[in-house]
């Protein structure tokens, strides 16, 4: 016989705008969150962690697969750990640009001005390692996930709004392969690194690509049927 499941539900609280505060809210948010860009050269000024902790509550508010909410997050504030880090990092990051990665994948790169050293990643005050749970350990019986790659970033995005709005810069890193850092960090084989994200403010001098800042137009992105 199948079980019936029961689930309770509650008054749902949802605050009413004006279509006008809509448009206005909307456009405000956007030209707030264009102003978002990929920073890879950092100051060493430290600030408030509860920030990250903040960023890190609403990142769990995301939806996800059956609520079963499949990602980890590991703030990294120490340095010993941050240059161990670096220089596995780096070490990866060294062969994939001489020589695992495809030509086709070096050309797209070209324009960011990139290579294998990653001095950010001992410079910015925080790096947060997240990852992605397949299942779920519960003792020792697996709890299998649902459409995880899709609920931890969508967790990400959030992460990464919720920084920007908080006046923080970043970089999605993703050194290739990344599994250097479950041994650092000490991660079940359950979990599996889905980005190293790295948090501080930028360098006075920092400098981003123009290439960057390109983004495509409404029509080229979007289909209204
Ligand atoms: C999943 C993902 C992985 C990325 N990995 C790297 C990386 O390893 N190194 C790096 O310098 N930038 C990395 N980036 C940043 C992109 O290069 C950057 O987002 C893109 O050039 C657009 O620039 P913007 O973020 O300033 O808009 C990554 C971005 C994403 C979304």
């Amino acid at each position: 016989m199948h079980k019936i499941k029961t689930y309770l539900t509650e008054e749902l609280n949802f605050s009413k705008q004006t279509i006008k505060k809509m448009k206005f809210n909307s456009n405000k948010f956007y030209n707030f969150i264009k102003k978002r860009r990929s920073v890879r050269d950092f100051d060493k000024k430290n600030f408030d962690i509860k920030i990250i902790k903040n960023a890190i509550l609403a990142a769990g508010t995301a939806p996800s697969g059956a609520n079963l909410q499949p990602w980890h997050f590991v703030v990294i504030k120490d340095s010993k750990i941050k240059r161990k880090i670096k220089l596995a990092a780096e070490k990866e990051e060294y062969n994939f640009y001489n020589y695992k990665a495809p030509k086709e994948w070096l050309d797209a790169l070209k324009p960011l001005g990139t290579d294998s050293k990653k001095d950010f990643l001992e410079k910015a005050p925080y790096l947060i390692a997240i990852f992605e749970k397949k299942y779920s350990l519960s003792g020792k019986n697996k709890v299998k996930n649902y459409y995880v790659r899709e609920s931890v970033g969508i967790a990400t995005g959030i992460l990464i709004s919720c920084l920007h709005f908080s006046g923080l810069a970043m970089l999605t890193h993703t050194p290739s392969p990344m599994t250097f850092l479950n041994k650092i960090l000490k991660r079940p084989i359950n979990e599996k690194p889905f980005l190293l994200l790295v948090v501080g403010y930028p360098n006075k001098k920092a400098k981003i690509p123009i290439f960057a800042r390109q983004k495509k137009i409404l029509e080229e992105i979007s289909t209204i049927i």
